[in-house]
């Protein structure tokens, strides 16, 4: 082997996007080892428990040595039926389990495979701006290419869409859509809008990739549509949803894809080439937290909902300009100008993390309109995001650090 040889990366690799949040991690890593005890808002990662119900049903089918075997790679039958039902009682959207729905390693996994089934080089997708990574990485690991839209939930963001895909040759081949929206909480009002975008999806010939991640986390009584209550939307996409946030279970890694079979069948197929499907255990599990947890989806958005108040709140009292969303698990925040002091949100978060010991997620690893902002995610309780304004407070506005206790130090506070 000659000394020069090296490994060498395929080109899909090389094609994505940098990671902006790689220095961030780092550097919260550090201080976390020099034992800083960092509040973390940067990422929406569910930090209650799953129901105590669900987690004793994965307990006693996984004593069950019936079920260590591998599992079906679609999802269970039981499982599939019950997230039919649950798009009936819910949504009134009928579904047949056989063909309109499979189950996923969560939806980001559903999400990137769809990606590699249906799309390929010389392909477009469009994406707004901002977006949750994954939904142009998937789109850059398939090989396609991404139009960028600046974001929007109404006519004026259809009407940007709809001129892509008007003019651009080769037409665009799928538009990717995200309402409750991550990063920016952005909802739709009611079905009307999802009747517009299977209208112009149709009058192009695109297809439609719904990511419904935070469909169930919403408040102040509003109910986030579904794409597949407008009519025809099950001809021309389908919708990813995911037990992640509702039921508080991230790591089990289970969602679903439902909606358009012919696009479900491509998703099955290629499953059925990379896994064995989910530890039959979290299925089981997963179909008591559908048919039973009603009230802990409830439980679980007032905590959230009660956590954005507190946030929220905060922003405004720093000058932040940020609107109260009414679902998902982050506020969306524009830095005032005096805060960013000529930084960009990117440089404004490692100070953040460096002088208050916040982590605030910098708006541009959302996409260049995402810059100047920042996302909070409503993952702690509400004493320790008031801290973490009291923190970022004094950093931002006197100048001084903020004075953090190391974990040793508050543990000795504690005895
Ligand atoms: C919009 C959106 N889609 C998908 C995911 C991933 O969810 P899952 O855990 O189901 O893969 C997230 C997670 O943060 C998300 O915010």
């Amino acid at each position: 082997m000659s000394d020069d040889w090296k490994i060498d990366v395929s080109a899909r690799i090389r094609s994505l996007p940098p990671y902006l949040f790689g220095r961030l991690n780092a550097m919260l890593l550090e201080k976390r080892r020099s034992g800083v005890d960092v509040i973390d808002l940067g990422m929406g990662n569910p930090t209650d428990p799953t129901p105590k119900e669900v987690v004793e049903k994965l307990c006693e089918s996984a004593r069950d040595g019936r079920t260590h075997r591998y599992s079906k790679s679609i999802g269970i039958y039981n499982l599939r039926r019950e997230v039919a039902r649950l798009y009936e009682r819910v949504y009134g959207v009928t579904l047949d389990p056989n063909k309109e729905v499979v189950a996923t390693i969560g939806s980001k996994e559903g999400f990137s495979h769809m990606c590699l089934a249906l799309l390929g080089s010389g392909d477009t997708a469009i994406v707004g701006d901002p977006y949750f990574p994954i939904h142009v990485y998937g789109v850059a690991l398939a090989g396609a290419n991404v139009i960028n839209v600046p974001l929007g939930n109404d006519e004026a963001f259809l009407d940007r869409v709809g001129y892509v895909t008007q003019h651009l040759y080769p037409r665009p081949k799928c538009l990717i859509l995200n309402y409750p929206h991550n990063p920016t909480a952005m909802t739709v009002d009611g079905v009307d809008f999802f009747d517009r975008v299977v209208a112009l999806a149709k009058r192009d010939g695109i297809m439609v990739f719904h990511d419904f991640a935070y469909g169930r986390t919403c408040f102040d009584g509003y109910k986030a549509p579904s794409f597949l209550q407008a009519k025809g939307a099950k001809d021309v996409g389908v919708e990813f949803l995911t037990m992640s946030k509702p039921y508080n279970m991230a790591g089990w890694r289970i969602g679903f894809c439902v909606g358009n079979s012919e696009m479900v069948r491509a998703l099955a197929t290629i499953k059925g080439y990379y896994d064995y499907g989910i530890f039959t255990p979290i299925q089981v599990a997963s179909i008591i937290a559908m048919r039973e947890g009603e009230e802990m989806v409830a439980r679980q958005a007032k905590l959230y909902q009660a956590r954005r108040d507190v946030v929220v709140e905060g922003c405004r009292k720093l000058g932040w300009q940020a609107d109260s969303p009414r679902a998902s698990m982050f506020v969306w925040a524009r830095i005032s100008d005096e805060h960013l002091a000529g930084q960009g949100s990117i440089d404004f978060s490692l100070r953040m993390l460096e002088e208050a010991e916040v982590v605030l997620a910098p708006g541009r690893a959302f996409g260049e309109n995402g810059e100047n902002c920042v996302r909070i995610a409503l993952v702690e309780k509400e004493m320790r995001l008031k801290q973490a304004f009291r923190q970022l407070d004094r950093a931002l506005n006197k100048g001084i650090k903020a004075p953090s206790a190391t974990r040793q130090q508050r543990k000795q506070q504690k005895q």
